[in-house]
């Protein structure tokens, strides 16, 4: 229960529950279209004994209230803030918008509060099996910041259909039995169920993710603070992993054979038109810290609803090349990072043999969200179309904008089209540079997961040769 100001005001407003945007949306039509401010309003969630019966006037018909869309939908996400004032402040908002058009900066730091536990809570949930056969089910522990149970339901429902699961968190629950998703009351760690069977596929999948070259203590606990290690069974690793990290770089680092001097590449440079600006908004961001941190809340096309989180890329803001992949994969969504499942892997061990210091480079993606067909427990990589990969575009120009390389990295059709603004045949134009009209040159290759692809292993090893040569000719290039 949480009450504010009771003591000054005049008229109580109560809500059904500490997200009940309804409720919150009703009571304020009332009050302002009767005039009545917000100091002498007083919010209150849920009913006590003490109750003063205040009931809020009826909404008066002939007085016209205007609502910014924009402010209801920011307003239903501010809603699911922790802070207990969070209802009056909005009122206070609505009250101003009368005469003040622009919505204050704390109205933006708190949706984005939120919206970063949203995504907290997508890629940091650890299901635990009970039960078999026709009792199986998935049950997990979740300690959110904000009141982001019932906002994020459907989003596992999605991504969990075939399920039947719970997950418990101190403010509520959230159970799907395959049919029907029922929002119940907040649990305790006791309820939920310790190690299972999963908890060693996890620590097996984390442990290969790992790489400790590119290992920054400190952004990675950026993106996994610490309070989330308690329930994630591979977080048992992490102090072990850390401890080891300098010393397997270090030795990784002595591993590669000093590079002799670049000789540039003969290439084929013709001129390109850069690609359209895409039609939206500047963003204010310029570094890319402040442009992940944009990024994580993107709404440009929908594929972020399904997926776990944004992928945005990787690497010194002074790197000379910037690598272009398609779209993040499976284990790239959940890990939040590029490249780093089984394409990367390919990836990582070609750029070691070309002598590309991973560590140096920027690597990204056209499209910063996984998309994927369900199918049962697996999720199924699926192509993003022209419309989205030009949404997304907005991004990549970003980066590109900021790092301004040397070079660009097309990994294959759809990095190309980004960065070119157009669909490009791979096969007729793999190791062309082309220069784009603001002077950017991109190199175009296949994609590393086509290696993944082939079975015959003469045919694999070719085509692993192929790209080895295809990131010698990138090395020479990006001295160039
Ligand atoms: N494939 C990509 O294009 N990008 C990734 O990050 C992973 C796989």
């Amino acid at each position: 229960m949480a009450r504010t100001q009771l003591s000054l005001a005049s008229h109580l407003a109560r809500l059904e529950s500490e997200t009940d945007f309804d409720g919150w949306r009703d009571a304020a039509r009332r009050l302002a279209t009767n005039d009545i401010p917000p100091e002498e309003v007083a919010w209150q969630v849920g009913h006590d004994d003490d109750d003063r019966g205040n009931d809020l006037p009826a909404c008066r018909q002939d007085a016209r209230l205007v609502v910014p869309r924009e402010f209801i939908e920011r307003a239903e996400t501010v809603i699911c803030h922790s802070d207990p004032e969070r209802f009056n402040f909005l009122y206070r908002l609505l009250w101003r918008l009368r005469v003040e058009p622009k919505l204050p900066r704390k109205l933006e730091s708190m949706e984005k509060a939120v919206w970063r536990d949203i995504h907290k809570m997508r890629a940091f949930v650890r299901f635990r099996k009970i039960g078999d056969g026709a009792e199986e089910r998935y049950v997990a522990w979740f300690e959110p910041d904000h009141f982001i149970v019932e906002r994020n339901a459907d989003f596992f429902v999605r991504r969990f259909a075939g399920m039947r699961w719970t997950i418990l968190t101190p403010h509520a629950s959230a159970e799907w039995d395959g049919k029907r998703l029922a929002i119940g009351p907040g649990a305790s760690k006791r309820d939920a169920p310790a190690e299972d069977d999963a908890e060693t596929l996890w620590r097996t999948y984390f442990e290969n993710i790992f790489n400790p070259a590119r290992l920054k203590v400190k952004a990675m606990q950026k993106e996994m603070p610490k309070k989330y290690w308690r329930n994630l069974p591979e977080a048992s690793l992490i102090p072990d992993l850390i401890a080891g990290a300098d010393r397997a770089a270090t030795a990784m680092i002595a591993r590669m054979p000093t590079s002799p001097a670049p000789r540039h590449a003969k290439v084929k440079a013709k001129h390109w038109p850069s690609p359209e600006p895409a039609d939206v908004v500047e963003p204010e961001s310029t570094d890319i810290p402040a442009l992940r941190e944009e990024a994580s809340g993107c709404r440009r096309c929908p594929l972020w609803r399904d997926a776990t989180q944004t992928v945005f890329g990787e690497g010194p803001e002074n790197a000379d090349v910037v690598f272009v992949g398609e779209q993040p994969g499976d284990q790239e969504d959940l890990a939040g990072k590029p490249f780093v499942g089984p394409a990367g892997k390919v990836f990582d061990s070609i750029l070691d043999q070309a002598e590309i210091d991973r560590r140096k480079v920027y690597v990204t993606n056209a499209v910063k969200h996984f998309k994927f067909e369900p199918r049962g427990k697996r999720r199924i990589h699926s192509k993003p179309n022209a419309g989205e990969i030009r949404a997304c575009r907005w991004w990549l120009d970003k980066e590109l904008d900021i790092i301004k390389p040397n070079l660009a990295v097309a990994l294959g059709a759809t990095a190309a089209q980004s960065l070119l603004g157009k669909a490009v045949p791979i096969t007729r134009m793999r190791g062309d540079v082309i220069q784009r009209e603001d002077g950017l040159r991109v190199f175009v290759t296949i994609h590393p997961s086509f290696i993944l692809r082939i079975r015959e292993h003469e045919d694999k090893e070719a085509e692993r040769e192929r790209f080895l040569t295809d990131m010698r000719k990138v090395k020479q290039l990006m001295a160039a």
